[in-house]
């Protein structure tokens, strides 16, 4: 399967690690862009790509950032995404440690 995930933090890297050792095909993003990435991905076998390629490059799509970055991403990101894309957010909306109020 192909796998892209966004967010390569503590969760993220692991997460890619993981799906990478069971044979997936695993991408991943982080928000400065695939060069900062170079070396964690050859790491942990994953191909390091922008925030944009890696909503398009899998069939399932995780989302690794923390709650309040999620306004960050471009409102665009899954508009030319396929049909059938499964796209899991594993944030926890956590206001008193990291991600403060949220207003909806
Ligand atoms: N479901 C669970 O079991 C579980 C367990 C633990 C944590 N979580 C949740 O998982 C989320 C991530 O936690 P974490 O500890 O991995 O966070 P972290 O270590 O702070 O890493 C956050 C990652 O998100 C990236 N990021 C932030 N804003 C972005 C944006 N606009 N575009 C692209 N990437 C962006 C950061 O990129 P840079 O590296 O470029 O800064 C970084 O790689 C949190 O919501 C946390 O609560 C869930």
């Amino acid at each position: 399967m192909r796998i892209g995930v966004i967010g390569a933090g503590s969760m993220g890297r692991i997460l890619a690690h993981h799906i990478g050792k069971l044979g997936h095909h695993v991408s991943i993003a982080n928000s400065r862009g695939p060069e900062s990435l170079t070396v964690l991905a050859a790491e942990i076998g994953a191909t390091p790509l922008s925030v944009f390629d890696a909503a398009k490059a899998g069939e399932m799509v995780i989302l690794a950032i923390p709650t309040k970055a999620v306004t960050d991403l471009p409102r665009e990101l899954f508009a030319n995404v396929a049909d059938g894309v499964v796209v899991i957010d594993i944030g926890n909306y956590h206001p008193e440690l990291r991600d403060g109020r949220i207003d909806c």
